[in-house]
């Protein structure tokens, strides 16, 4: 398998479960359209990436319900490779830093259906059999049905609560080892508040 796939700083990070429990964080999301624009950078946005405009969302306090359906629309190759970069970061002293918690990998469409991986159960398990294509594969329909679902953080330390966003970024590799310039990133922002 062709990857490079790393995972800094050990586990993460974002599940989606039924329910929360006292000590974990609940993620409460700023944009009821959950994605927003990545600041000073020349990376096309979800909107390049995803058709969203058949999803319906609602979100209450830290739990939302997710339904329809996404397309995906990005304008790369099949043949592409994808290379992937997720990151935490947290509000800090006036600044977004970084933290412990993202993972990068050259060779996404290897472990976007890996069940070790932390998106699998949450996100990518939910993806009907017949609909399993990796994000390169322009026009797929992918239908979600998702209910009463959390971004919730469980961690050891303490003091995570406040401000965070994680940042996404996708960027198609071609055959010939060439970077295609429409390169993706968006931007998930809330509030991580302690249950
Ligand atoms: C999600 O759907 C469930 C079941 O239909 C409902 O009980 C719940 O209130 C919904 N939540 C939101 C945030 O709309």
């Amino acid at each position: 398998m062709h990857s490079s796939h790393i995972i800094l700083g050990g586990l993460l990070l974002v599940t989606l479960l039924g329910r929360l429990d006292a000590g974990e964080y609940g993620f409460y999301l700023d944009d009821e359209e959950i994605f927003s624009k990545c600041h000073g950078t020349a990376a096309n946005d979800i909107h390049s990436f995803l058709d969203m405009s058949n999803v319906e969302i609602d979100i209450d306090g830290a739990s939302m319900n997710v339904s329809g359906y996404v397309t995906i629309i990005w304008d790369v190759e099949p043949t592409d490779r994808i290379a992937f970069r997720f990151e935490l970061m947290r509000f800090k002293r006036g600044a977004w830093q970084p933290t412990i918690f993202n993972s990068l990998g050259e060779d996404f469409c290897t472990v976007m259906y890996l069940e070790t991986e932390f998106w699998y159960r949450p996100l990518t398990s939910k993806i009907r059999q017949d609909e399993r294509q990796c994000v390169n594969v322009k026009g797929t329909v992918i239908h979600l049905e998702m209910l009463d679902i959390f971004f919730k953080l469980t961690t050891e330390g303490n003091d995570v609560e406040g401000r965070h966003k994680t940042v996404l970024q996708f960027e198609a590799i071609d055959q010939n080892g060439v970077k295609r310039p429409n390169r993706i990133c968006a931007e998930i922002v809330g509030e991580l508040i302690r249950m």
